[in-house]
């Protein structure tokens, strides 16, 4: 196979990263040897914890996560009740002073920031720009809560306080690039990334953690994270969150048209891929790091290298944003569209899984025949898709083009 040469470096809000891969703002960037290890090994770039002035109170509680396993697979969500940083802006400035010093344009050192008043967020940005940071985030939506209209509420949940404080911040940051991280939790995410465009930020952060319940521990009725007795609502991230994430990232990129920076659920260069090709320019990665390490960006680097070769794509900008012509409104799918599942019983382990799913769950086209052999009736079949969702063998139940009618319940 003929190979081309690969540049994975991507420009985003006219910053040059070597690759499209970040650590988002989260504790494997609150440490400077641990940031420093982290971008030594192949990050593009990090975003500081989330930083405020040295006035905020900011006192954590432990413990602070609790993993969401399911059916023995752990950390398929991560739940937490951090908060911003401990660390105030005076010690920020002396990382990002050292972080620029030691890898100069190799990296981007961008912070986060958070403020409660428009001095705070100005301050906070003008401190940053002077230590010379490269491109400054803004937390609208710390889970436990920020300076929205209503108290304890995140800022990116108003329309009116976004814009506002997008304002502040870009007034204060003028060239420096800024960018907004918003919440998925809102009835018109489109509403608060156009509040973000018109307060004038660079770039969107789409999006951050979903607030959740993370389970209870039904022998004393105490949910997690039990901290001394008593838990407070966490902030849901990893695989879980993934499907939320590539939602709004592909409605943002139809609709706004800024740069976007995508967060929430990426683990591997696949995840990451799909952010990507749902508009995203840069994928941030926390849980998959506190899972897996920082080591992981090798295999992000080796894998949308290889997956672009074979494609025959030199540059990651060619794919931003190629998924999107296919995602329309539910009225614009085809109506004629007839397909019926097709099982492959040479990789079927007769499980029956099918089956039951079908049976309870579908329109009973699927029975079990001598052996637990599945067997498709494919008039009775819909072509729902719910066999080949429950199926444990990948490629054993496939949808097929089908001729033959739908058989329609009369009782
Ligand atoms: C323990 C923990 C602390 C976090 N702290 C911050 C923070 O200070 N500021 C912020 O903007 N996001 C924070 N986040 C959110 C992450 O940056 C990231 O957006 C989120 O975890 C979703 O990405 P993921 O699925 O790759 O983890 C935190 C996440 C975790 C798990």
């Amino acid at each position: 196979m003929k190979t081309i040469p690969v540049n994975l470096g991507v420009k985003f809000c006219g910053v040059k990263f070597s690759n499209p891969f970040i650590l988002s703002a989260a504790p494997p960037t609150d440490d400077l040897d641990m940031l420093k290890r982290g971008l030594e090994m192949g990050w593009a770039g990090a975003v500081l914890k989330t930083t405020s002035v040295e006035a905020t109170p900011v006192e954590l509680v432990y413990p602070m996560i609790s993993g969401l396993s399911f059916e023995n697979k752990k950390v398929v969500g991560l739940g937490n009740i951090d908060l911003i940083s401990e660390h105030h802006i005076d010690l920020i400035e002396k990382r990002v002073k050292a972080l620029k010093k030691e890898f100069g344009r190799e990296r981007v050192i961008a912070a986060s920031i958070m403020g409660a008043k428009q001095e705070d967020w100005q301050g906070l940005v003008k401190r940053l720009k002077a230590a010379g940071v490269d491109v400054i985030e803004c937390s609208f939506s710390c889970p436990q809560g920020s300076m929205g209209e209503v108290s304890g509420a995140m800022l990116a949940q108003s329309v009116p306080a976004t814009e506002m404080v997008t304002r502040w911040v870009k007034d204060a940051a003028r060239k420096t690039p800024v960018v907004i991280k918003i919440t998925p939790m809102v009835a018109d995410i489109v509403a608060v990334a156009k509040a973000v465009k018109k307060g004038g930020a660079d770039a969107i952060c789409a999006s951050n953690t979903i607030p959740s319940l993370m389970g209870i521990d039904i022998e004393n009725f105490i949910p997690n994270p039990n901290v001394a007795g008593k838990t407070t609502y966490s902030g849901l991230s990893g695989p879980a969150i993934k499907p939320i994430t590539l939602k709004v990232i592909s409605e943002l990129s139809k609709t706004v048209g800024l740069p976007i920076t995508g967060t929430g659920g990426a683990v591997n260069w696949i995840d990451a891929l799909e952010f990507i090709l749902c508009g995203a320019t840069t994928v941030q990665f926390c849980t998959a790091v506190m899972h897996y390490g920082y080591d992981i960006i090798e295999d992000l680097c080796e894998g949308l290298a290889f997956y672009m070769e074979e494609k025959g794509i030199s540059r990651v900008k060619d794919l931003i944003g190629k998924s999107l012509p296919y995602i329309v409104g539910h009225d614009d799918l085809s109506r004629k569209n007839r397909v019926t599942s097709n099982i492959d019983l040479k990789k079927c382990v007769r499980c029956g899984l099918c089956y039951y799913a079908c049976q309870d769950g579908g329109h009973q086209a699927i029975e079990l025949g001598e052996d637990r052999k599945p067997e498709v009736d494919e008039e009775k079949c819909f072509g729902c898709g719910l066999c080949l969702s429950a199926c444990p063998i990948d490629g054993c139940i496939e949808l097929k083009e089908s001729e033959k009618p739908r058989k329609i319940a009369t009782a």
